[in-house]
């Protein structure tokens, strides 16, 4: 199939919908659709940073020929992208690490750095019998750099915690950390949620979170010494599906759980995604998906 004429995703013969391997707003058509614009090709890295099931990463390697590594720090995400990759013919290109990305290199449990071919150039290394304790790796200026560095719906890990601050600063943390893993004049893809306005109730930030406007998030790229190359938008069918699947995933585990002790809080949650979806994030939120670079 040409992916480059049409952005309709081959059936790879799966058990379950597609969608729910994506955890956020943007389809993997949608993300590939994106990534064309970094010039991706065959021997080309990619680094996704909080790669959930690693979709966006096995959709980038079966159309781009890329290679790459995928980090999440949920061990059940790993095990079930891992699953998938070894099932693919991808499996020798791309490898899933469960590892705090904020945390990047990551070297300690990163099990690809022995074998990397750009490793034996490293002056540092070949005395190392330590390897996945080594504290000189993360200093080591020769470690693999990668082509495009991503972070789709994700940036929360990057200071989420502090719900004080608006606008937030995750998205800034995130270009300020994914930077150091790019080559120069590679690429950064970030999905992140925004509002429309600076001026929303205030029952949806308690929900919600602080988030920056759009506005916010297109002068943060320039203040990080980046320039923007796409842009893309997240829509109400997006958004139906996002909201759908989570929906879908809690019915059938109230379903198969009659009895269970966590029944009644699992439904009022169900009842609550509901009603801030109609009530306030359709309204005032969206989610937008950034390509960057430096020029
Ligand atoms: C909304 S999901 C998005 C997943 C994926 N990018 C996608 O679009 O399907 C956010 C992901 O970030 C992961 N995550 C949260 N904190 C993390 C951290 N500190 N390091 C790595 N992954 C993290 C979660 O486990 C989750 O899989």
């Amino acid at each position: 199939m040409d992916f480059s004429s049409t952005l309709e995703m081959p059936d790879r013969d799966r058990p379950i919908i597609e969608d729910e391997y994506i955890i956020g707003l943007f389809s993997p058509a949608r993300l590939v659709s994106l990534a064309r614009y970094a010039g991706l090709g065959p021997g080309q890295r990619v680094l996704d940073l909080g790669c959930g099931y690693g979709e966006a990463l096995l959709a980038w390697a079966e159309h781009f020929g890329i290679s790459g590594v995928g980090a999440d720090a949920d061990p059940a995400h790993i095990e079930w992208a891992r699953n998938a990759i070894a099932n693919s013919p991808y499996a020798d290109r791309v490898q899933y690490i469960c590892a705090d990305a904020t945390q990047y290199p990551f070297a300690a449990s990163c099990t690809q750095l022995p074998s990397c071919t750009q490793l034996p150039s490293c002056t540092q290394l070949p005395s190392c019998t330590q390897l996945p304790s080594c504290t000189q790796l993360p200093s080591c200026t020769q470690l693999p750099s990668f082509d495009l560095a991503s972070c789709i719906t994700a940036t929360n890990m990057f200071g989420r915690a502090d719900v004080r601050m608006y606008p937030s600063s995750m998205f800034r943390n995130a270009i300020r950390h994914m930077k150091k893993a790019i080559r120069d004049g590679g690429y950064l893809l970030i999905a992140e949620p925004y509002y429309y306005t600076a001026d929303v109730p205030q029952a949806l930030i308690d929900y919600e979170g602080p988030l920056n406007t759009e506005a916010d998030l297109i002068r943060t790229i320039r203040d990080e010494g980046f320039e923007l190359v796409q842009i893309a938008h997240s829509d109400r069918s997006d958004w139906d599906r996002y909201i759908s699947s989570n929906l879908y995933h809690t019915i059938r585990w109230l379903k198969e759980n009659p009895t269970h002790p966590d029944r009644q809080r699992k439904l009022e949650s169900h009842r609550r995604w509901q009603d801030m979806y109609v009530g306030y994030r359709v309204e005032f939120q969206g989610c937008v998906a950034v390509l960057m670079t430096s020029v």
